[in-house]
């Protein structure tokens, strides 16, 4: 969701780093236990500084839910995690997203009407029990229809114990709104491609007959990161002929051949314990977004080679827009008894959202695991 973020007061334009570091600090040390910061990995390093915890989504969305005793969330990330924050925390919390304008484009590409339409097509095609699975990378529309219609939500480290799940107690699943995360993952449990349709929400009758409907597993959303799908095969194999020791690790949004060219793939939070754990001296190509991948190659420099498994910049461009200028403006407020940006989802919406948020966090792994 694409909100608009108006300008900051001229003046922070003038400030330096240094300034507001010092300022954010002071602000922190003044509300104590009473603010939390979360940081996603994505995040740039003068802003995931600050961050009482960085981790990924299930790990973010973990904290918020067990955030006890603060009355502010700071969330440092985009539109759709801040949603979830405000979901699994009590009613007296109030989140704040720094920029109203970082969103997410993967989630942006399911909305609430199209998913309704599609679920109609569905049940008139087939009687066979449908589990709607959305990745938390969706509105929280979406994901309270996955809880209305008995579904979970999952991210990039569960979808396979979600998925196995919902195999549990249904006959088809339909994977909303990350095809390429939903295929991986199908795979990963032993399902051929061909068991898996693609629903496009901008074609006639989703471009699928009731035949195609009827006969398939996995119904896949055709959503995507466009960060992601900036990793290609080509890449692959461009890593392997220049280094054939170096392994390659990326994130499950990325495409299928991707993901089997690779040696591993996992959720942001596996990929940094992934390269924690790595012996010294071996060499890795990530897939994933180039903050995270840049702060892990100065982190291990000189004992482990780290880069991008792209030439080019995969930059999450959203992410980006929450900058330690919008994190201060939004703590310089809150210090002056104005909430600005807050996150908030109506009462309804929020009810349903957090039945699939919580059938994810019931069903969660107690390691972050591979999607391959
Ligand atoms: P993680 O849950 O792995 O952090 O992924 C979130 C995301 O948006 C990756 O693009
Ligand atoms: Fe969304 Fe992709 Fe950015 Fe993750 S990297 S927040 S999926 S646009």
């Amino acid at each position: 969701m694409m909100l608009f973020q108006p300008p900051l007061p001229p003046h922070y334009a003038e400030l330096s780093d240094e300034e507001m570091a010092d300022r954010v600090r002071a602000h922190k040390q003044a509300f104590g236990d009473r603010l939390i910061i979360l940081g996603h990995h994505y995040q740039q390093d003068d802003v995931i500084q600050f961050a009482d915890h960085a981790g990924d989504s299930l790990k973010l969305s973990q904290l918020a839910a067990k955030a006890r005793n603060a009355r502010y969330v700071v969330f440092c990330g985009v539109h759709f995690m801040a949603e979830s924050a405000d979901i699994l925390t009590e009613d007296e919390v109030t989140v704040i997203l720094p920029d109203l304008s970082a969103g997410c484009s993967m989630a942006d590409m399911a909305a609430i009407d199209q998913v309704e339409e599609a679920w109609e097509q569905f049940q008139s095609a087939t009687d066979a029990r449908i589990i709607p699975i959305t990745y938390v990378n969706s509105t929280a529309d979406i994901k309270a229809f996955v809880g209305r219609h008995d579904g979970a939500c999952c991210t990039s480290s569960n979808a396979r114990r979600v998925v196995e799940w919902a195999l549990g107690r249904g006959e088809k699943i339909l994977f909303l709104p990350d095809q390429h995360l939903g295929r991986n993952t199908a795979y990963a449990l032993g399902y051929p491609l061909d068991s898996m349709v693609v629903y496009d929400p901008n074609a006639v009758d989703g471009g699928l007959t009731s035949e195609q409907i009827r006969n398939a597993k996995f119904l896949l959303w055709k959503g995507h990161c466009s960060v992601h799908g900036l990793f290609t095969a080509k890449h692959c194999d461009l890593i392997r002929e220049a280094d054939p020791a170096c392994k390659i690790i990326v994130h499950p949004e990325c495409r299928w051949e991707v993901v089997q060219k690779a040696d591993v793939a996992g959720s942001t939070e596996y990929i940094v314990k992934a390269l924690e754990e790595a012996p010294d001296a071996t060499s890795w190509a990530v897939g994933t977004e180039i903050h995270l991948v840049n702060r892990l190659a100065n982190k291990y420099a000189g004992r482990k080679l780290i880069r991008s498994l792209a030439g080019v910049q995969c930059l999450c461009t959203t992410m980006y827009r929450i900058d330690l200028r919008h994190l201060l403006w939004s703590l310089d407020e809150l210090a002056a008894g104005r909430i600005v940006n807050q996150i908030k989802v109506d009462p309804d919406t929020r009810h349903w959202a957090r039945v699939s948020l919580q059938r994810m966090l019931d069903n969660v792994p107690p390691q972050p695991m591979a999607a391959k």
